[in-house]
């Protein structure tokens, strides 16, 4: 078997970890046990790029457990977990990913999974679509899956030009992954990893979110949480309202940037803290990113307006600019949570993923009459999902009476 990790040593360790996280993921389980009778992917070839976590593990074993041959290599060099790679190889699922590749590498692996000539493909950020769409053209898998927002936005974007050539189901766009993953999963992940690279006093501290989506909200409210005075940067009027009457302080990030003590961008955009800004930020400012592409800092433009860098913790670079102020940079301005934590607790993966392995089935199972198109998987898996997650919780769920299903459905009764 082929493979390409860090360490095979680490296997016990990762298998330690994965059992725990799986564990934490009881809808995932029971689509697996459905996977184990039904082999729904029996045959079939699934090549995944995603943060390679003990999360991702479980993943990858329901889909084998489907039928599927799989295969994995990273959505970002520096999420990868080594413990949790080796433990796959070992469990001879082969892996293509180590903490820290250089590009050069990160492609190669990327290339590596594709040789498979894989039926599905697992997208966090369209990686692999957008390869199939360039270099890798002689592949026509059946279809895609896209994990993330910027990866959904890069496919809608290919689906505008007309240059779509495959479908694609945006996992993102479940009610179950965006409502739960982006904004509780991001949220206490993102400070979790401010934390782990900086161990500072959140409370008392102005921390400045910029960008207020899924993931800003969750990341303001956990900030908030833990006696932070929240500032909130926005481009949106919308979301800058909903964001003073979730009673956070807006700001422009000129204005933003001055106040801040630990900066956090979520905008799936670029450069949205540069230059600009880092000339009215505080000495010992905390600079992070928790949005999926390492261009929401304009770090080249911080290496330009510094005099000297060197490291001061783990996941933790300090830049000291011509006047003496000193920002700190946490995990290169890549993914924050994955860069300097562990990524999403499993508890809130578990619906992502469970949503991931519908969608490969979804494709398989309707392979042949989909169009080139983002595809949204159907409301009633979103339910079941939800209604399998509270479930596990000890939830109860109130259910219509026969005659408020009526009251609901007719025009004619007001009162
Ligand atoms: P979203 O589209 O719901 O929110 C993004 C927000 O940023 C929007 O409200 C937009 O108006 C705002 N924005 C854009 N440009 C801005 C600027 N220059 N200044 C201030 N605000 C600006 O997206 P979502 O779901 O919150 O995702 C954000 C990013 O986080 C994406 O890149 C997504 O892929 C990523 N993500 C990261 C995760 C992680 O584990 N760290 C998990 C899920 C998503």
């Amino acid at each position: 078997m082929d493979f390409d990790i860090a360490d095979p040593s680490l296997a016990e360790k990762g298998a330690r970890r994965i059992a725990w996280a799986g564990r934490r993921m009881p809808v995932l389980e029971t689509i697996r046990e459905r996977f184990r009778s039904q082999r729904p992917l029996e045959g079939r070839t699934v090549a995944a790029c995603l943060h390679v976590t003990a999360e991702t593990a479980n993943l990858m074993m329901a889909l084998r457990d489907g039928g599927a041959q799989v295969l994995l290599c990273a959505s970002n060099p520096l999420s990868t977990q080594d413990d949790v790679a080796a433990a796959l190889v070992e469990d001879n699922i082969p892996v293509f990913a180590v903490r820290g590749e250089d590009a050069e590498r990160y492609y190669r692996h990327i290339h590596a999974v594709l040789d498979a000539e894989p039926d599905v493909t697992m997208d966090d950020g369209a990686d692999l679509a957008t390869i199939l769409h360039t270099d890798r053209t002689e592949l026509n898998p059946v279809g895609s899956t896209e994990e993330t927002t910027t990866g959904v936005i890069r496919l809608r974007a290919m689906a505008k030009d007309g240059t779509l050539r495959l479908p694609v189901v945006a996992v993102n766009d479940s009610a179950t992954k965006h409502l739960f993953d982006n904004r509780y999963g991001t949220g206490q992940s993102a400070i979790d990893g401010i934390l782990r690279a900086s161990n500072v006093l959140l409370a008392g501290s102005t921390v400045v979110v910029v960008g207020y989506g899924d993931c800003g909200r969750g990341v303001a409210d956990r900030a908030d949480g833990f006696g932070a005075k929240v500032v909130v940067v926005e481009v949106d009027p919308i979301r800058a309202l909903e964001a003073a009457m979730d009673g956070h302080q807006v700001l422009n990030a000129d204005d933003a940037a001055e106040i801040g003590d630990v900066f956090i961008t979520v905008t799936g955009n670029k450069h949205v803290l540069r230059g600009r800004h880092f000339e009215r930020m505080k000495d010992g400012a905390i600079l992070s990113n928790a949005g999926h592409f390492d261009i929401e800092l304009d770090l080249e433009g911080l290496i330009g307006m510094a005099v000297s860098r060197r490291p001061l913790r783990e996941n933790l670079e300090e830049f000291e600019l011509a006047d003496g102020r000193r920002l700190c940079v946490a995990a290169e301005g890549r993914l924050v949570n994955l860069g300097a934590a562990e990524g999403h607790p499993a508890d809130v993966m578990d619906m992502s993923f469970a949503n991931q392995a519908m969608a490969a089935e979804w494709l398989i199972g309707n392979a042949g009459s989909l169009e080139p198109r983002i595809y949204t998987l159907p409301e009633e898996l979103d339910d079941q999902v939800a209604a399998i997650k509270l479930a596990t919780m000890g939830c109860g769920l109130e259910e219509l009476t026969e005659e408020q299903k009526q009251y609901l459905a007719s025009w004619q009764v007001g009162t």
